[in-house]
């Protein structure tokens, strides 16, 4: 199974090109060029398309993002997701990392969770309670509060999560619960109060760091990451989605980190990427594995 975004499932993105270590997008009307490592072909546009970018970031040698906008940008900008229980809104910025508050390979990511979230609704007759585990701006808690779910929104980063809160009230909901940790103290920390999940997602970077400086490895925490997962997890069909962007690191190996000890079963994995909008190339971007407890 592949999770690709076609970028005609969104009006506020489209993905129009790639190539020669940049994408070229229109995000929220304003067209777009960034850098995009992944891109070793060549572009397939004319030069004179690229040109009509009037957003370029380009990389600084310390490995961050510096922006020139040539036109003055729209006073805000919003993305606007359709899913099958009600629309979510994403406020939009151009952030120093030459990101923009959305990764837009999540989408079909986003459509699976709120799939489980109705399915798990359904059988348990009570909200599913769910946790999003290096959750960013929140747009994956968004679709599975808007789908019936009792959300945990975990992040390190403050601006991450007073960002989430603006998408969440622009989105008209008003019950999911920010949590400023490290992901795995709050595994532990809420185990040990005695929750229990049914539901989690996880999208943890190669690198990073808690809430109170904690390190965060990819490799090296994967599998004590994963145990304390398992542990907070009901295990009546409650679900797990772990993605990876981490260099070296493929898809059956996340499957298999999820196999370990029997504990997940229905495993399934697969690549995250973006379609163009004009032809039928994937912009790769990242892996995941799914499994049931
Ligand atoms: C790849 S982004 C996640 C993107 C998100 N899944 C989305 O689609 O919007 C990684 C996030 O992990 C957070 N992070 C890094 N280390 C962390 C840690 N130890 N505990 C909690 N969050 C962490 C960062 O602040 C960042 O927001």
């Amino acid at each position: 199974m592949n999770l690709f975004t076609t970028s005609s499932a969104l009006k506020d993105y489209r993905l129009l090109d790639s190539g020669e270590g940049m994408k070229l997008e229109e995000i929220s009307g304003v067209r777009v060029s960034r850098p995009s490592p992944q891109s070793i072909w060549r572009k397939r546009l004319a030069n004179d398309e690229w040109m009509k970018a009037t957003s370029t970031c380009s990389r600084t040698k310390e490995g961050g993002g510096q922006w020139q906008h040539l036109k003055p940008l729209p006073k805000e900008m919003w993305l606007r997701h359709e899913g099958k229980s009600g629309a979510i809104k994403c406020k939009l910025k151009f952030t120093t990392f030459g990101h923009c508050g959305i990764f837009f390979e999540q989408v079909p990511v986003w459509n699976w969770l709120e799939d489980q979230v109705l399915e798990l609704k359904a059988k348990l007759g009570r909200a599913p309670k769910v946790a999003n585990l290096f959750g960013y701006t929140g747009a994956a808690s968004l679709v599975m509060a808007k789908a019936g779910a009792e959300v945990w929104h975990v992040d390190s980063s403050k601006g991450a999560l007073e960002w989430g809160q603006e998408n969440e009230k622009a989105s008209q909901l008003g019950n999911i619960r920010w949590m400023q940790e490290d992901a795995q103290k709050f595994l532990i920390t809420q185990y040990n109060k005695g929750l229990r999940l049914d539901g989690m997602l996880a999208d943890p970077p190669s690198w990073g760091h808690g809430a109170k400086k904690e390190v965060w490895e990819f490799e090296k925490h994967m599998a004590s990451f994963l145990d304390k997962s398992h542990a907070i997890l009901n295990k009546k069909n409650a679900f797990m989605f772990l993605s990876s962007h981490t260099h070296g690191v493929q898809q059956e190996a996340l499957k298999n980190v999820l196999a370990q000890d029997g504990r997940w079963k229905d495993l399934n994995c697969g690549d995250l990427g973006v379609q163009h909008a004009n032809d039928d190339r994937v912009l790769p971007a990242g892996l995941f594995a799914t499994g049931t407890c």
